[in-house]
Protein backbone atom coordinates (compact mmCIF):
# COMPACT_ATOMS: atom_id res chain seq x y z
CA UNK A 1 0.00 0.00 0.00
CA UNK A 2 1.38 3.31 -0.97
CA UNK A 3 0.70 6.72 0.87
CA UNK A 4 0.45 9.52 -2.06
CA UNK A 5 -0.35 13.83 -1.26
CA UNK A 6 -0.33 16.82 -2.70
CA UNK A 7 -0.33 20.52 -2.49
CA UNK A 8 -2.17 23.03 -5.05
CA UNK A 9 1.20 22.59 -7.07
CA UNK A 10 1.12 18.95 -7.55
CA UNK A 11 -2.60 18.38 -7.33
CA UNK A 12 -2.78 17.68 -11.41
CA UNK A 13 0.04 15.47 -11.52
CA UNK A 14 -1.21 13.65 -8.09
CA UNK A 15 -4.39 13.13 -10.10
CA UNK A 16 -2.61 11.76 -12.68
CA UNK A 17 -0.45 9.62 -11.44
CA UNK A 18 -2.96 7.91 -9.15
CA UNK A 19 -5.10 6.65 -11.97
CA UNK A 20 -1.42 5.51 -13.49
CA UNK A 21 -0.92 3.13 -9.94
CA UNK A 22 -4.86 1.95 -10.21
CA UNK A 23 -3.58 0.85 -13.91
CA UNK A 24 -1.41 -1.25 -12.33
CA UNK A 25 -3.19 -2.43 -9.52
CA UNK A 26 -1.45 -0.73 -7.03
CA UNK A 27 -3.07 0.34 -4.16
CA UNK A 28 -3.01 3.65 -2.73
CA UNK A 29 -4.15 5.90 0.55
CA UNK A 30 -4.71 9.70 -0.61
CA UNK A 31 -4.25 12.17 1.82
CA UNK A 32 -5.24 15.02 -0.12
CA UNK A 33 -5.49 17.90 -0.84
CA UNK A 34 -8.13 17.72 -3.41
CA UNK A 35 -8.46 20.70 -5.06
CA UNK A 36 -5.75 23.58 -6.74
CA UNK A 37 -7.09 26.01 -3.83
CA UNK A 38 -3.73 26.67 -2.36
CA UNK A 39 -2.64 24.92 0.57
CA UNK A 40 0.72 24.63 2.88
CA UNK A 41 2.78 21.47 1.50
CA UNK A 42 4.33 21.14 4.89
CA UNK A 43 1.10 20.29 6.94
CA UNK A 44 0.35 17.76 4.05
CA UNK A 45 3.82 15.96 3.75
CA UNK A 46 4.07 15.23 7.66
CA UNK A 47 0.71 12.92 7.34
CA UNK A 48 2.87 10.76 4.86
CA UNK A 49 6.05 10.98 6.05
CA UNK A 50 4.82 10.13 9.89
CA UNK A 51 2.79 7.22 8.36
CA UNK A 52 5.62 5.66 6.01
CA UNK A 53 8.32 6.29 8.91
CA UNK A 54 5.75 4.54 11.29
CA UNK A 55 5.41 1.43 8.56
CA UNK A 56 2.15 1.68 7.92
CA UNK A 57 2.13 1.92 3.78
CA UNK A 58 5.49 0.80 2.06
CA UNK A 59 6.36 3.85 0.35
CA UNK A 60 5.04 7.67 -0.11
CA UNK A 61 4.46 9.47 -3.10
CA UNK A 62 4.66 13.29 -2.90
CA UNK A 63 3.83 16.10 -5.38
CA UNK A 64 4.01 20.03 -5.19
CA UNK A 65 4.91 22.46 -7.77
CA UNK A 66 8.95 21.82 -7.74
CA UNK A 67 9.15 18.52 -5.26
CA UNK A 68 11.72 20.66 -3.33
CA UNK A 69 9.29 21.69 -0.52
CA UNK A 70 7.74 18.30 0.38
CA UNK A 71 10.96 16.85 0.51
CA UNK A 72 12.57 19.27 2.51
CA UNK A 73 9.51 18.67 4.96
CA UNK A 74 9.76 15.19 4.70
CA UNK A 75 12.84 14.37 5.61
CA UNK A 76 12.29 16.34 8.97
CA UNK A 77 10.30 12.54 9.89
CA UNK A 78 12.53 10.05 11.74
CA UNK A 79 13.19 7.49 9.62
CA UNK A 80 12.02 9.32 6.55
CA UNK A 81 14.81 9.52 3.06
CA UNK A 82 12.47 11.19 0.75
CA UNK A 83 14.02 12.01 -2.55
CA UNK A 84 13.52 14.56 -4.92
CA UNK A 85 13.87 13.34 -8.60
CA UNK A 86 13.03 14.67 -11.95
CA UNK A 87 15.65 11.88 -13.98
CA UNK A 88 15.55 8.37 -14.61
CA UNK A 89 18.79 7.52 -13.00
CA UNK A 90 18.39 9.65 -9.66
CA UNK A 91 15.02 7.71 -8.88
CA UNK A 92 16.66 4.34 -9.77
CA UNK A 93 19.73 4.53 -7.79
CA UNK A 94 17.74 6.47 -5.08
CA UNK A 95 16.09 3.06 -4.16
CA UNK A 96 19.49 1.42 -5.47
CA UNK A 97 21.79 3.34 -2.55
CA UNK A 98 19.83 5.61 -0.54
CA UNK A 99 16.94 3.03 -0.14
CA UNK A 100 14.33 5.82 -0.29
CA UNK A 101 10.97 5.54 1.09
CA UNK A 102 9.25 9.07 -0.28
CA UNK A 103 9.53 9.70 -3.82
CA UNK A 104 8.85 13.84 -4.16
CA UNK A 105 8.01 15.06 -7.78
CA UNK A 106 7.22 18.61 -9.02
CA UNK A 107 4.40 19.38 -10.81
CA UNK A 108 5.45 22.11 -12.47
CA UNK A 109 8.97 19.72 -13.75
CA UNK A 110 7.94 17.16 -15.09
CA UNK A 111 5.12 15.71 -17.38
CA UNK A 112 2.75 12.82 -16.88
CA UNK A 113 4.61 10.76 -19.51
CA UNK A 114 8.16 11.00 -17.30
CA UNK A 115 6.34 11.02 -13.99
CA UNK A 116 4.52 7.71 -14.55
CA UNK A 117 7.86 6.19 -15.40
CA UNK A 118 10.01 7.61 -12.82
CA UNK A 119 7.01 6.39 -10.14
CA UNK A 120 7.37 2.91 -11.90
CA UNK A 121 10.93 2.94 -11.60
CA UNK A 122 10.61 4.10 -8.19
CA UNK A 123 8.54 1.28 -6.95
CA UNK A 124 9.98 -1.66 -8.46
CA UNK A 125 13.32 -1.26 -7.76
CA UNK A 126 14.77 -2.93 -4.32
CA UNK A 127 17.51 -1.31 -2.05
CA UNK A 128 20.50 -2.86 -2.77
CA UNK A 129 21.81 -3.30 0.62
CA UNK A 130 25.74 -4.39 1.14
CA UNK A 131 27.51 -1.41 1.60
CA UNK A 132 24.60 0.94 1.30
CA UNK A 133 23.33 -0.51 4.64
CA UNK A 134 25.93 0.45 6.15
CA UNK A 135 25.65 4.63 4.89
CA UNK A 136 22.57 4.19 5.77
CA UNK A 137 23.03 3.61 9.29
CA UNK A 138 25.07 6.27 9.37
CA UNK A 139 21.81 8.78 8.45
CA UNK A 140 20.06 7.11 11.29
CA UNK A 141 22.90 7.81 13.44
CA UNK A 142 22.86 11.30 12.66
CA UNK A 143 18.73 11.36 13.57
CA UNK A 144 19.57 9.16 16.65
CA UNK A 145 22.06 11.88 17.95
CA UNK A 146 19.52 14.88 17.06
CA UNK A 147 17.30 13.57 19.89
CA UNK A 148 19.97 12.62 22.29
CA UNK A 149 21.33 15.89 21.83
CA UNK A 150 25.46 15.89 21.01
CA UNK A 151 26.91 15.03 17.89
CA UNK A 152 29.73 12.86 17.21
CA UNK A 153 32.63 14.21 14.76
C1 LIG B 1 3.39 26.45 -4.27
O1 LIG B 1 3.26 27.60 -5.04
C2 LIG B 1 4.81 25.94 -4.35
O2 LIG B 1 5.66 26.77 -3.65
C3 LIG B 1 4.89 24.53 -3.81
O3 LIG B 1 4.03 23.72 -4.54
C4 LIG B 1 6.24 23.85 -3.91
O4 LIG B 1 6.78 23.96 -5.17
C5 LIG B 1 7.21 24.16 -2.87
O5 LIG B 1 8.33 23.63 -2.83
Amino acid sequence: MIALACDHGGFKLKEEMKAHLESRGILFRDFGCFSEDACDYAVIAKKVAVSVAAGEYEKGLLFCGTGIGMSIAANKVRGVRAACCSDHFSAKYTRLHNDANILCLGGRVVGPGLACELVDTFLDTAFEGGRHQHRIDLITQIETEQIEGGHSK
